[in-house]
């Protein structure tokens, strides 16, 4: 079973970001956790990160092609504007997952409308790094077809 991570902008430097918020630990550390979780639950993991839109479509698309049976992506800012990116996650045919590390309704207005997440199977914000396994660990259930 393959799963996509994406990480959008910005999540490479989240040692520098404030730590109160996003936990302090980089995307090398999250994506050694996410491996070894992947791992466990018998899953190959492609992680990918971009700061650009396109590329971040790009990759989506990718998906169309490849034996991928779903898709993680924390979108970043881009969760709160891109109909681009919404717009791609709609012709997917996969499970989408959208998460955050941070509680996305608890911060400034902005943050609380995602444009994407209505295109998903799921959204999962505010647990931090657990947001990402938590998304894993439901893809798995689903592919296990358990709650259909
Ligand atoms: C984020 C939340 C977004 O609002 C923000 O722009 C990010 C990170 C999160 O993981 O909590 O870059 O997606």
């Amino acid at each position: 079973m393959k799963i996509l991570i994406i990480h959008g902008p910005n999540l490479n430097l989240l040692e520098k970001r404030d730590k109160y918020i996003y936990g302090g630990t980089s995307l090398e550390g999250i994506n050694r956790l996410l491996k070894q979780r992947a791992k466990e639950l018998g899953m190959n993991v492609e992680i990918f990160q971009s700061n650009h839109e396109g590329e971040i479509i790009d990759k989506l698309q990718e998906t169309l092609e490849n034996e991928v049976s779903g898709v993680v992506i924390n979108p970043g800012a881009f969760t709160h504007y891109s109909i681009a990116i919404r717009d791609a996650v709609e012709i997917l045919k996969v499970p989408v997952i959208e998460v955050h590390l941070s509680n996305i309704y608890s911060r400034e207005d902005f943050r609380s409308k995602s444009v994407i997440a209505p295109l998903c199977r799921g959204q999962i914000s505010g647990f931090g790094i657990s947001s990402y396994i938590l998304a894993l660990e439901a893809l798995k259930l689903l592919d296990r077809n358990i709650d259909r």
